[in-house]
């Protein structure tokens, strides 16, 4: 047996204690599959006076980094402080400091790894270390480990995932319960499922940072999140949940990312999808990422998103991964660069297109959209006609795949017509 691996924890709220938890769990189980032991040199917290759930030494606890960073006897760094308030730092520069340090990090920051991941790779390959985050997507879902090593074989075709637990949970209850938007995130709240700002989750902004990640790592090519296109599921209503039911489909926000020849597309947003879909089955809190490689074909992972213990459990084995290279004097990870690929504009992404319209109840409205649609190379595959005798109805149309630029323009064309009250919602169809 080796001599111990000494990690400096930072952090010790939900993740950093649910790893505290497992690494004194199991500790000769860890050091059997470590090569060694592993031990917890040092904690940084904010409030060194807040009481702990796992019992940690108070000699051992910190609200000083530089304690951390500056011991040349701590081996790997666990960054696991996240983003309070929205802000990369002090994260972004503990995990540069770290890694300058010649220290290997884990870290289940996707906030700063979406934003400056290029810099910190390039920094862990610069001073031959490991820069290890299988906890920031998907949480227990060993996604990362997956795409990098089991799959390595393989060129990355389309990647769909569930990697928002936040809004799944939402979307489920909404669907199952014809609960509204307000309703369901209220509930959400209390159940400590989402945040008192719900921003980041409703948004998308969680999964696009995921989705920047996953996509670089399987298709080799920086995409940045800025470059991600993002709806959130804010305006989703039951009425689309109950016509979405109807027409056999079920709504999920969705992280889409495809390869292109020389270009890759990336986009966050509420699809629809089959209720045949794999993905379709996946409820509740639940996460999973539906993945097709050209030699594997389809494969799908599915599993906690979140979580003290689940992502405690990525973490734990990023710390084991990192001490076993350390134990064999390796550092980092070995990857060529790829030829950099476009990303696509939104406008030049094709897809099936569900659209809910707010129309008067006279005769001749259904044709007038239909010539719209007609005009702008835009092809109809199913229509449902609700209300009789009232103003508005609603008409709904399932769209054949298409170019956004051409569903845009006919969107237009819709909206400006005198019989179209309003386009109530436009949701994308995925998956068929
Ligand atoms: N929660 C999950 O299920 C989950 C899942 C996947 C990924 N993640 C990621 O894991 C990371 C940690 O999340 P979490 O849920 O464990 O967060 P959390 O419960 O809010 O804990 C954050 C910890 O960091 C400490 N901290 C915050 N700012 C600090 C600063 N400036 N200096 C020193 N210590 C600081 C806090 O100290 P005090 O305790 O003294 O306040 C606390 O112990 C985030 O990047 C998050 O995105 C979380």
């Amino acid at each position: 047996m080796h001599s111990p691996v000494r990690i400096g924890l930072m952090g010790l709220g939900t993740v950093g204690s649910g790893v505290f938890e497992i690494l004194h769990k199991h500790p000769e189980q860890i050091a059997r599959r470590s090569g060694g032991p592993i031990e917890i040199a040092r904690v940084l917290v904010r409030d060194s006076n807040k009481p702990r759930r796992v019992p940690v030494p108070e000699d051992k606890i910190t609200t000083d980094a530089s304690l951390l960073l500056e011991d040349p006897s701590i081996d790997v760094i666990v960054e696991l402080i996240g983003c309070p308030g929205g802000s990369v730092e002090p994260a972004r520069s503990y995990i540069a400091g770290a890694l300058r340090a010649g220290k290997h990090v884990v870290t289940a920051n996707k906030e700063v790894l979406a934003k400056h991941g290029q810099e910190l790779f390039a920094l862990a390959s610069e001073h031959r270390v490991g820069l290890y985050f299988e906890a920031a997507v998907a949480g227990g879902i060993p996604i990362i480990k997956s795409i990098k090593e089991a799959l390595v074989a393989n060129e990355m075709r389309t990647i769909m995932g569930i990697i928002n637990g936040t809004t799944n949970y939402m979307l489920t209850k909404m669907a199952y319960e014809g609960r509204s938007f307000d309703d369901v995130l209220k509930e959400a709240q209390e159940m400590g499922y989402a945040e008192a700002d719900p921003t980041s989750d409703v948004e998308g902004h969680d999964a696009a940072y995921k989705l920047a990640i996953l996509a670089s790592l399987a298709f080799e090519t920086e995409i940045p999140v800025d470059e991600v296109y993002r709806e959130g599921i804010t305006k989703v209503t039951p009425e689309d949940m109950a016509y979405a039911d109807e027409l056999g489909y079920v709504i999920k926000l969705l992280a889409i990312a495809k390869a292109h020849d020389g270009a890759v597309e990336a986009r966050v947003h509420p699809t629809m999808i089959p209720k045949g879909h794999p993905l379709a089955a996946v409820n509740d809190v639940f996460n999973a990422i539906f993945l097709e490689g050209d030699s594997v074909g389809e494969l799908m992972f599915y599993g906690r998103g979140a979580g003290k213990l689940p992502t405690g459990s990525a973490v734990v084995a990023d710390i084991v991964q990192a001490a076993q290279d350390l134990r064999r004097g390796v550092g980092g990870w070995l990857n060529g660069k790829a030829a950099v690929k476009r990303i696509l504009s939104p406008m030049e992404v094709v897809s099936s297109y569900y659209v809910h319209a707010k129309v008067v109840d006279n005769p001749g409205v259904l044709a007038q959209i239909a010539r719209a649609f007609g005009d702008n190379g835009v092809s109809i595959g199913s229509v449902i006609q609700k209300g009789v005798r009232q103003d508005p109805v609603s008409l709904v149309f399932v769209t054949h795949k298409v170019l956004e630029k051409n569903m845009q323009a006919a969107l237009n064309q819709i909206a400006s017509l005198p019989v179209v009250r309003r386009v109530a919602n436009v949701i994308r169809v995925e998956g068929e």
